[in-house]
């Protein structure tokens, strides 16, 4: 029986394609959409993607897949570094739980190199582009079995 994956998208990520295009790329995030749609389409799964610039409304969004979703894979952006209550949602969470950056955090500016996320991730991926986002799916795929 097919289940739904939620991919959530933290802030800024709605300018996917346009935003510093050598840090992120040139792909948007409709083009995230499809790549996931697809690889959980191979797998009999289903995909539904969400960004929010604000806190709360991602939030929101994992308390409804608490009820709505068999897994989820969340790139919160800023949020990692800061959300203590992004955590704790996602702590009410049951099912699976990928963590994705599209650039290398650790790479990056020392304020990016913790996440709050990763307390509870079960898998990150980070510096994979937006490749990263299916290297995801996949993984929930067969842990989902
Ligand atoms: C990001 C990395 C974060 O540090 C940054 O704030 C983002 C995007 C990434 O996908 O590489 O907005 O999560």
């Amino acid at each position: 029986m097919g289940k739904t994956i939620y991919i959530l998208n933290g802030p800024n990520l709605n300018l996917l394609g346009k935003r510093e295009p050598d840090i992120y790329g040139h792909e948007t995030l409709a083009d995230v959409e499809r790549v996931c749609a697809t690889v959980a389409g191979e797998n009999g799964h289903a995909v539904r993607l969400f960004q929010s610039n604000h806190e709360g409304e991602i939030i929101d969004s994992i308390q409804r897949a608490r009820d709505e979703a068999a897994a989820i894979v969340i790139n919160p952006a800023a949020f990692t570094h800061t959300s203590v209550a992004i955590l704790d949602a996602l702590n009410t969470f049951e099912g699976p739980v990928i963590e994705v950056h599209i650039s290398n955090i650790h790479k990056r500016e020392a304020f990016r190199h913790h996440s709050y996320v990763s307390l509870r991730a079960d898998g990150v991926i980070a510096g994979c582009g937006v490749e990263g986002y299916a290297l995801a799916v996949r993984r929930i795929c067969s842990l989902l079995g």
